[in-house]
């Protein structure tokens, strides 16, 4: 089932990216046709432009590029000149250029997608800002990183690793390329509750970046149990809700900082 689920992803994240100019994209609504009630979506389009920091905000007025995350763990992760960051799931690349910008000649940061769609598109938009010295992708499954043991000072991730099945493997490769002291900032998706098997096979919703939420006290198990010591949550915004059950299963967008 994981492979299966993977593939949709990739095929839905790729069909996103392709030929959409911006202001021309499909603006549907996925709260109507889903079982949820949604006051945003990373997935089909971003947060609402008031959750963007004055960097993002420059960088997405000079570029066509969208943003599918659902908050902003650049600015919430003190990257500094010199930095290694490794991005999973690094879409059309926006949060891989912001963190360009910080890391500058000295650092690095190497964005991971397994979309070909996505990853030409993050590259189109990199070299449009002459970082491709400093910001590189590489495709590849943020459950199996293609990336050697040690190599980052900060991993970050926006949106992406509730669309992965296996979480678990997801925390245990950050925490192998990550040098010791280094931080992981992912912004996600979580929910109050366990999500039942049957939401988290239904295509549209796991894809959508909603039936795949971990309970929050799960999330964070999964972090200690790959080796992280320090685990704290930065910011919590609500996100949505799933119509299951009595008073049904809350999500939240949270951005939580683990330090190796
Ligand atoms: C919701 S979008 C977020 C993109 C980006 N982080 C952003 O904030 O705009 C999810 C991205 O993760 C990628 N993705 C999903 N599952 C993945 C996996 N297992 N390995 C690598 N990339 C994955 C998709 O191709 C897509 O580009």
């Amino acid at each position: 089932m994981n492979k299966e689920l993977k593939t949709r992803v990739v095929n839905a994240y790729s069909e996103r990216i392709s030929g959409k100019p911006k202001g021309q994209e499909t603006r549907k609504n996925p709260s109507a046709e889903l079982n949820v009630i949604q006051p945003e979506s990373c997935c089909d389009d971003c947060c609402s432009s008031d959750s963007f920091d004055e960097d993002t905000r420059e960088v997405m007025d000079k570029l066509d590029i969208q943003s599918f995350g659902c908050g902003n763990p650049v600015g919430l992760s003190s990257i500094v000149a010199g930095d290694v960051v490794v991005d999973l799931g690094s879409g059309a690349g926006l949060d891989c250029i912001i963190a360009g910008k910080k890391v500058g000649p000295a650092g690095r940061v190497v964005g991971i997608d397994m979309s070909d769609a996505m990853i030409a598109k993050a590259v189109e938009n990199v070299a449009k800002l002459s970082l491709q010295d400093i910001v590189t992708f590489r495709k590849g499954d943020i459950e199996d990183l293609p990336v050697e043991d040690k190599f980052a000072t900060m991993v970050i991730s926006n949106c992406v690793i509730v669309l992965a099945p296996d979480k678990q493997r997801v925390f245990d490769e950050a925490f192998r390329i990550l040098r010791q002291g280094g931080r992981m900032i992912v912004s996600d998706v979580v929910s109050d509750k366990d999500i039942p098997d049957e939401l988290v096979r239904d295509e549209k919703l796991f894809v959508n970046c909603l039936s795949g939420a971990t309970r929050v006290d799960r999330y964070f198990g999964m972090l200690h149990k790959s080796g992280f010591g320090t685990v704290e949550e930065l910011e919590r915004r609500t996100y949505g809700k799933l119509n299951h059950g009595q008073g049904g299963i809350e999500l939240y967008s949270v951005t939580v900082r683990a330090v190796k």
